[in-house]
């Protein structure tokens, strides 16, 4: 569907990634080579987004595999890579299981991993099946007017392999000729919004507009919103879902304004373990200067540059992450299908979590 992905293997057999703090200004590709790289290409956020880091450990395996690292550390080590998308721990945990009774330790990592991205292609491609009807509806309703998405940080194609979890529906309403629009919050403090899902929103040719990440609220007020879509890092069996820092003001504001907002996800981002999406979720916490600093293109220079926003002394709080409820939740919408945001609803989808 797209023209590139975002993590791919070369002749020589290693992995490369976009480096993702660089767009949408450099087209940056690094080799991932042992499974360090793999690691720190998760912690600093090279890669990002559940489904890709989850893709992205895989692969780590892989390497650790290759390069005879002591498979145990190069686990703990991944495992330790981010706290909250659960993709990571079940793409780590399928490629344990996998390697268990292996024979040929390489080939067997080097296939499950490409069969880990190989899925969550279809699985996103599923997503947009799954969600078209719901933009559809609206066009419908509109008379085809435009219908206006709301979305939060990068749920798209970057942070997946291929078409992304929100932007799957979207895309495939606009290639139905579906008119779409999408309100991109700029995602305040790394700006994935601003700076990947305008990219992609960009090279799709989907019409999107970027807005600072408090006017949601103003514009749902005034009818300029007709649904919001956003991703998650982590969803509950109770349907609480963690997601981007931010995400549960929009759902607020939404509820208020009685507009659907909906959350695509992965079953691999289903956390079927726990309930209470506040107590259990565990919230990433990063470096106080990602706030304190806005990286960007400098206007007289062209060059990437970071700018400190407050004074030399300010401290900063900087959680990664936020839980919505359940109860503001209108639907997940998933490989399966859409369902409630409720135990009963994942497992009628998802049966083999009764
Ligand atoms: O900190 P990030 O950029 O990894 O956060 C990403 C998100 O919050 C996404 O919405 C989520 O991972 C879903 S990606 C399909």
């Amino acid at each position: 569907m797209s023209a590139f992905r975002t993590i791919w293997t070369t002749e020589d057999h290693y992995v490369e990634v976009i480096d993702q703090r660089k767009l949408p200004h450099e087209w940056v590709v690094e080799k991932l080579i042992s499974y360090k790289d793999a690691e720190r290409a998760i912690k600093d956020m090279v890669v990002r987004g559940a489904p890709l880091i989850g893709a992205t450990a895989a692969y780590g395996i892989y390497l650790a595999a290759r390069e005879g690292a002591n498979l145990d550390e190069a686990f703990t080590a991944l495992r330790a890579s981010r706290p909250t998308a659960v993709n990571l721990f079940w793409a780590l945990d399928r490629m344990k299981t996998k390697l268990e009774n292996a024979s040929d330790l390489v080939q067997t990592a080097w296939e499950e991993a490409a069969q880990i991205v190989e899925d969550d292609v279809e699985t996103c491609r599923m997503i947009g099946v799954h969600g078209l009807p719901l933009i559809e509806e609206i066009s419908q309703r509109k008379q085809e007017e435009v219908v206006n998405i709301l979305t939060h940080c990068n749920a798209g194609m970057l942070g997946c392999i291929e078409w992304g979890t929100i932007t799957s529906p979207i895309y495939q309403a606009a290639q139905k000729g579906i008119k779409v629009h999408v309100w991109v919050d700029e995602t305040r403090p790394r700006l994935q919004g601003a700076n990947l899902t305008c990219y992609e929103l960009t090279r799709h040719n989907i019409p999107h507009t970027l807005i600072v990440d408090n006017q949601g609220g103003h514009l749902m007020q005034h009818g300029m919103v007709d649904m919001c879509i956003v991703g998650t890092d982590r969803t509950t069996r109770n349907g609480d879902v963690a997601n981007k820092i931010g995400t549960y003001l929009k759902a607020l504001a939404a509820h208020d304004n009685q507009i659907p907002f909906y959350v695509a996800l992965p079953s691999t981002t289903l956390d079927m373990t726990i309930r209470d999406g506040l107590k259990e979720i565990p919230i990433e916490q990063r470096n106080q200067d990602e706030v304190r600093y806005i990286v960007g293109k400098s206007k007289a220079t062209g060059q990437l540059d970071e700018v400190l926003i407050c004074p030399e002394t300010t401290n900063a709080s900087n959680y990664g992450f936020d839980v919505t409820p359940a109860r503001l939740v209108s639907g997940l919408i998933t490989e399966r299908g859409i369902c409630a945001a409720s135990e009963k609803g994942l497992v009628a989808l998802f049966p083999e979590y009764k």
